[in-house]
């Protein structure tokens, strides 16, 4: 153990009785500095286990789960995850190129984001682009049209995807309303892209912040997805209004004739 850590354990433990607060302390300490950090170098950041927290209840990856994009990837920790979390599944990226790997056995994960430094993790793609603009949905939608064609049914041309993640967040100001809405406009721009872009019977899972927005956020998520949960995960600290969204079992939105006014509004 290290011996600095060692000193706060010992000072924790026979300075007084342990105490709620001090037990919490240790545990933070322990936490942060074995199990968590062992894992935290698997990843670029902890960003990863809020992932793996939802999908551990959600069951969002599958054999099925082929074509990805992660929105708000920097620095790549949910891509990360996926990569991995896809090839426990059998299943190996595109960007291997092995083509001793059948095409159903093949995925392809797209990060997103306004980060010009970032780079692609190991088994994905990145495109450097603002969610709230159209080009970077045509952009989107064209990656994986040209890209996305090795196998299996094609449902239609413009709805490729068989997930969406969203862990945007904007550069808080620090009004918490402000950052509210700020926040929920990257939602918006999300579930469009879903709206257009994902599969039905597909999911999502998009981060959220408390607020005046939240349950009308809520409610149009409900009429685009059969099933839709709130979920706070372990890794998100306490104090944070952030929250995920977790849409399951997108509608087919021709079958059931849902217009994009009947999703946004005017
Ligand atoms: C909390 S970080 C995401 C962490 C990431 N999920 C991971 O696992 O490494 C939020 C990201 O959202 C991105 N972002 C914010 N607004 C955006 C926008 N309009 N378009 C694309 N990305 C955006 C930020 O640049 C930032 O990298």
């Amino acid at each position: 153990m290290n011996r600095f850590l060692a000193s706060r354990l010992t000072f924790v433990r026979f300075k007084s009785k342990p105490t709620k607060d001090s037990k919490k302390y240790v545990h933070g300490v322990l936490d942060d500095t074995f199990a968590v950090k062992k894992r935290l170098n698997m990843y670029k950041s902890r960003a990863a286990f809020k992932l793996e927290e939802i999908d551990q209840k959600f069951h969002i990856f599958s054999k099925d789960t082929r074509h990805i994009v992660d929105l708000g990837y920097a620095p790549g920790a949910w891509s990360q995850y996926a990569v991995k979390r896809l090839n426990e599944l059998g299943l190996k990226s595109v960007s291997e190129r092995d083509k001793t790997i059948k095409k159903d056995k093949q995925f392809l994960i797209l990060g997103v984001d306004l980060n010009t430094q970032a780079t692609p993790v190991k088994g994905c793609y990145y495109l450097t682009g603002n969610v709230m603009s159209q080009t970077t949905h045509l952009r989107v939608k064209d990656f994986f049209r040209r890209r996305g064609h090795f196998g299996g049914p094609i449902y239609d041309e413009d709805k490729e995807l068989d997930l969406v993640m969203s862990d945007m967040m904007v550069d808080c100001v620090g009004n918490s309303e402000a950052d509210h809405l700020g926040n929920m406009e990257l939602c918006e721009a999300a579930l469009y892209l879903a709206y257009e872009q994902l599969k039905p019977n597909r999911d999502i899972v998009l981060k959220v912040w408390s607020g005046s927005e939240l349950s009308k956020f809520e409610n149009k998520m409900k009429i685009l997805f059969k099933n839709v949960y709130a979920f706070k995960p372990k890794a998100s600290k306490d104090k944070s209004s952030e929250l995920y969204f977790i849409g399951k079992k997108k509608f087919d939105i021709y079958e059931k004739g849902i217009s994009i006014k009947d999703v946004f509004g005017s």
